[in-house]
């Protein structure tokens, strides 16, 4: 349920000042007191936030509180300063309006903690998303980075700003963070050699030392004790509630999300530790003989170690401790450095390197947090500055003069925004105005900053005077320009008026602050105005090797070295004081007063005196009287009534004519009593908050009923524009629809038609065609009638003419007409001219079996003549030993048809090329027609024996397979027959003549499996030898062969087919060979 709280309600005291009755400077502390007692830290003077420093931790910062102030009025919840960063932030987003939020106050009265709150509230509000969170987390955790090395526990605060702080945040049009810039105003550097009592230096080197890794510190040269150091005062060191461990962790941690690198981090703390070993360098006095006094360093272990540190060779900065050089008109001159100017240079060198690094470290992080894109963008600035600053015991120096002056300047645009201001503007329009006393401060910024005869002005013009230039000839100008001033008291001024105030020592001089009287001491003015670091210091710096220092002090680069003085510290404040207040000028201002209430930084003690005091500087109570007097509320007419004119129907949706007539209308209109507003000449004065607030409320309602109506519209729009293409479609779906519905319709209709009309086509074809058939029948009937009866007369007429002859006649011409067609016609049929070709046409009469059978005898008789006609002489003899082989074997041994297809190569050797059997070929003393390796069968177990089978002209050689040596011979006349089985297996035996001289050693039994070959050419070898008779071929499947004396008897079986050869030949007695050949399929 949304929480619907009022500023009225529930209120403790009253939450606006403008509706405190009776108003007075005592009800006005009595209201903050009592809400302050109740734990009520905020209260109103119209937008104005005051905001009471509570010095505890309140639960009023939750994410519940942050989303319950979210979009909601400004008046509308109690007071909060989420209230203001809300108003702020939505009129940057929504009206186009930079932003400016001005937190003042004096020191410790809360402006740092509450502009982390601003930036807390705008980052969880504003847009989300990945890139979004990254830049607002690097936004807001540039904080702890420059607080670190930027506050410092003071007196009045454990962590006071010494530097003022104006953060731009950048952006988009939908309010999303882009990026932001931050800019930092004269940091208190004194202090970095120097602590007033009681205060420390700035937070960064106790951090160091506390929290530093025992390796890092030994890196650093640096020791954990702070005693060890100068530069870091004891008598508060140790801070309670701060822990200054756990605070460097999230000082690194927070360096790194910003964007820091390690080497850089690394850098920035070697810096410091320099600065701490910089302290630590001591000097004595020595005097030289030509009487001028000179400086030692001491003890040089602290030198030796911070010029390790920084890279910087030893003796260049020993000399710039020792020396100064002075350049003038292109002359050099050296003087030496006593003990004081020593020290002088050593601290001006430790302050420069600490600011500058500062100044690097916002350079830096502003690098890391700028807005990546360079579309337009809206700003909201968030200013804070230190705060106000007196000292007791008249220890005010130039740093507080310069931050008061600072404080001055932003309570003059204060009340240049909201009390001058508001007069002249109600005068401006005509406003009825009764004027309102306050208190002015330009008289005061004038003292200052006058360009003529202010005391800044005065103190630039003493710096740069030659001559003797001390502080107290800078407090003698003083008392002559300024005696007369009403702000400015001094002892020794002409106005007799303080010549015997004791309170005022002679060497101070006092300001009437618009925040109450301080007394400053002159002492180190100029010195500090001069901020004058020896230019031997900056140039032994440029020398160091660390690429950080190197950068800071880019002036000690001799190429550049340039003789004009630097603007003097004041010159330079007041110039980026003026900057800052002419751009918060152009921003919608928006203003935070913080408030003390004790000074002794504890929860619950609310010091009347004290209140009332910064009360009364602040000029609260001419706020809360000008805004009484004046008008809450004020807008031009024409933007009041954009806001305003759907109240009213007759302004809304369009109002034509003057704005201002409109606004009247309105007003008229909504009944707003008339006492509650008046016109101005170009803006409507409202008097009273709620009277605005009723009318946002009516506006807001408002604007829910138009959405409504808007989104009523649209949805009927929406609904119609679907409805009407619903309906667009549903019509064109429906025409496609019907268009092909009757396409197939016609289609049907076309072709039924078409079998129709075939049919009756068909039938009427039919009907005629059988008319035509019967007229055909009819006529060739009529002809056939016609020709028989032509015949019959005919041969009636011839009969006597032909009766002896003429049938053989015709018989013998149809015979010879038919003969004369078969023979003409086997011309065309002849089948082709391959002799196995064993196609013949058929014949066409059974009378021509005989010719036709003799016909085709011939035909092929022919064609195997001409076959042959083209063999050559070597083909003949192929098929001469071919033909032989087939009348040897044909139908007689079954090995015959494998052998067809086989060419007789005869030479299977190559015994003439092979030089293998060159010796054999040698003993053979006949051309070899047939080289081969056969098996021997031996008698004794039926195995064979490989030999080389040699056939010649005159004989049969066998020969050792392996050494070609001839272990047979037999001439072909010694040859008596061969013998073969009828099966498919290769044995054959030559049997030798009874008697020859080859028969001594028995028959042959051999096996090859060119049998056919073999025996072919040995049958016809045997046959061409002229004085031999014709080799007598025997094929048995039983035979004799004579081994030696036996004769046994080899038989050829059929057996079963088996692995391998297949053929087995196995001694069965002693007069039996069985060859076992298997049944081929
Ligand atoms: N809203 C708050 N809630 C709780 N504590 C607060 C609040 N505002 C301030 N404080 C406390 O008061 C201390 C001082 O506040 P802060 O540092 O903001 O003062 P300041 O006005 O910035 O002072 P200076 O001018 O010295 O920088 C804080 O350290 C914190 O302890
Ligand atoms: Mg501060």
């Amino acid at each position: 349920m949304e929480v619907k709280t009022s500023l009225l309600d529930n209120m403790i005291g009253v939450g606006d000042m403008v509706l405190l009755e009776p108003l007075s400077e005592d009800s006005f502390i009595e209201n903050l007191r009592n809400r302050f007692d109740h734990n009520e830290i905020y209260t109103y003077i119209g937008s104005v936030v005051i905001s009471m420093n509570p010095y505890r931790a309140l639960p009023i910062y939750t994410p519940e509180k942050v989303e319950e102030y979210r979009n909601r009025n400004f008046y509308e919840l109690s007071p909060h300063i989420y209230a203001l960063a809300d108003e702020a932030y939505r009129s940057l987003r929504d009206q186009d309006k930079d932003q400016c939020i001005l937190i003042t106050g004096e020191s410790g009265a809360g402006k740092t903690e509450a502009s982390k709150l601003v930036m807390s509230y705008v980052a969880a509000v504003c847009g989300k998303g990945q890139e979004v969170n990254k830049v607002k987390e690097q936004l807001l955790q540039s904080n702890p980075v420059l607080e670190a090395f930027g506050n410092a526990k003071t007196v009045r605060n454990d962590n006071s700003s010494r530097f003022g702080k104006y953060m731009d945040i950048e952006f988009d049009f939908k309010g999303d963070p882009l990026g932001g810039v931050i800019s930092n105003y004269l940091l208190e550097k004194s202090r970095v050699v120097k602590q007033p009592r009681g205060e420390r230096n700035f937070h960064v080197f106790y951090q160091l030392l506390s929290g530093a890794s025992d390796d890092t510190l030994k890196k650093l040269k640096l020791d954990r004790d702070f005693s060890k150091y100068n530069y870091l005062s004891l008598d508060s060191a140790a801070v309670i509630g701060l822990d200054d461990a756990a605070n460097f962790r999230t000082v690194k941690n927070a360096m790194q999300i910003v964007g820091f690198m390690e080497d850089e981090v690394q850098s920035v703390l070697q810096l410091v530790a320099a600065v701490l070993k910089l302290g630590n360098i001591e000097f004595k006095p020595e005097s030289r003989s030509n009487g001028t006094d000179e400086s030692r360093i001491k003890d040089k272990n602290d030198l030796k170690e911070m010029c390790e540190l920084l890279g910087i060779e030893q003796s260049v900065l020993e000399r710039a401790f020792s020396y100064r050089t002075v350049e003038a008109k292109q002359e050099k001159v050296s003087t030496t450095l006593n003990v004081a100017q020593a020290y002088y240079a050593r601290d001006a060198l430790a302050k420069n390197l600490y600011s500058r690094l500062f100044s690097w470290l916002v350079t830096r992080i502003n690098e890391s947090i700028k807005a990546q894109t360079k579309a337009r963008h809206k700003v909201m600035g968030v200013l804070d500055i230190y705060g106000f600053e007196i000292f007791e015991d008249c220890d005010n120096s130039f740093e507080q003069f310069i931050i008061n002056y600072c404080n001055e300047k932003l309570q003059q645009i204060f009340i240049e925004l909201t009390l001058r201001e508001e007069q002249e503007e109600y005068v401006r329009e005509g406003i009825e105005w009764t004027n309102i006393e306050y208190f002015n401060n330009a008289i005061i910024c004038d003292l200052i900053e006058n360009h003529q005869n202010g005391i800044l002005a005065m103190l630039d013009e003493e710096c740069l005077r030659p001559g003797t230039v001390t502080d107290e000839t800078f407090l003698d100008k003083l008392n002559t320009i300024c005696a007369g001033h009403k702000h400015f008291e001094s002892r020794q001024s002409k106005n007799s008026k303080f010549l015997t105030d004791h309170s005022l020592p002679h060497n101070c001089f006092r300001i009437q602050h618009y925040a109450g009287k301080v007394l400053y001491r002159a002492e180190g003015f100029v010195d500090k105005n001069n901020d004058l670091l020896y230019r031997d210091m900056s140039q032994a710096m440029y020398k160091a090797k660390h690429s950080l220092i190197k950068q800071l002090f880019p002036e000690g680069n001799p190429a550049k070295v340039n003789l004009k003085r630097p603007p003097t510290a004041g010159f330079q404040f007041k110039a980026s004081v003026g900057t800052l207040m002419r751009n918060l000028q152009t921003k919608n201002p928006n203003y935070i007063r913080c408030i003390k209430p004790n000074d002794k930084k504890a929860s619950h003690i609310f010091t009347d005196t004290l209140v009332c005091h910064q009360v009364r500087y602040l000029g609260l109570m001419e706020n809360v009287r000008v805004r009484r007097a004046g008008y809450a509320f004020r807008q031009a007419y024409e933007p009041c009534l954009e806001r305003y004119k759907m109240l009213c129907k007759r302004t809304w949706p369009h109002w034509k004519g003057p704005a201002r007539e409109g606004v009247e209308v309105l007003m008229a209109d909504l009944q707003v009593p008339a006492d509650d507003f008046s016109y101005g000449r170009s803006k409507i004065f409202i008097r009273n908050p709620r009277t605005l607030f009723s009318l946002e409320e009516r506006r807001r309602q408002c604007l829910q009923d138009l959405a409504t109506l808007i989104q009523k519209i649209y949805r009927g729009h929406k609904c119609r524009s679907h409805f009407l293409l619903l309906k667009k479609s549903q019509i064109v779906v429906s025409a496609w629809y019907r268009r092909y519905a009757q396409e197939k319709k016609y289609q049907k209709i076309k072709s039924a038609t078409t079998v129709v009309q075939s049919y009756t086509r068909g039938w009427q074809a039919r009907k005629l065609l059988r008319e035509l058939k019967y007229q055909k029948r009819c006529e060739e009937a009529v002809t056939t009638i016609a020709a028989f009866w032509h015949g019959t007369q005919v041969r009636r007429d011839y009969r006597k003419f032909f009766r002896a002859n003429a049938g053989k006649k015709i018989y013998d011409f149809t015979i010879q007409r038919i003969m004369q067609k078969y023979f003409l016609g086997l011309k065309s049929t002849s089948p082709p001219m391959s002799p196995v070709d064993k196609s013949w046409p058929a014949r066409p009469y059974r009378f021509l079996d005989g010719v036709h059978a003799e016909l085709r005898k011939i035909f092929h008789h022919w064609r195997c003549k001409k076959y042959r006609s083209q063999f050559t002489e070597e083909k003949k003899a192929v098929y001469k030993e071919k033909l032989e082989a087939s009348e040897i074997f044909k139908d007689k041994k079954a090995l015959y048809p494998s052998s067809v297809s086989q060419p007789f190569k005869g030479d299977y050797l190559e015994i003439t090329k092979n030089p293998k059997y060159q010796k054999l070929n040698s003993s053979v003393d006949a051309k070899v027609l047939l080289a081969d390796v056969v098996n021997k069968i031996n008698r004794a177990n039926g195995k064979g024996t490989a030999r080389i089978f040699l056939l010649t002209k005159k004989g049969v050689v066998l020969a050792d397979q392996k050494t070609g040596q001839v272990k047979a011979s037999v001439p072909l006349p010694d040859l008596a027959s061969v013998s073969v089985s009828t099966q498919n297996d290769g044995f054959f035996a030559l049997k030798l003549k009874e008697g020859s001289a080859s028969a001594i050693k028995g028959d042959f039994l051999l096996s090859s499996e060119r049998l056919i070959e073999i025996i072919t050419k040995l049958h016809l070898t045997g046959a061409t030898a002229a004085d031999s008779e014709r080799l007598n071929i025997d094929i048995s499947d039983e035979f004799l062969v004579q081994f030696n004396h036996d004769k046994v008897c080899v038989k050829f079986i059929q057996g079963a087919a088996r692995n391998g050869n297949g053929v087995s030949c196995k001694r069965k007695n002693n007069r039996l060979l069985e060859v076992s050949v298997p049944t081929t399929a």
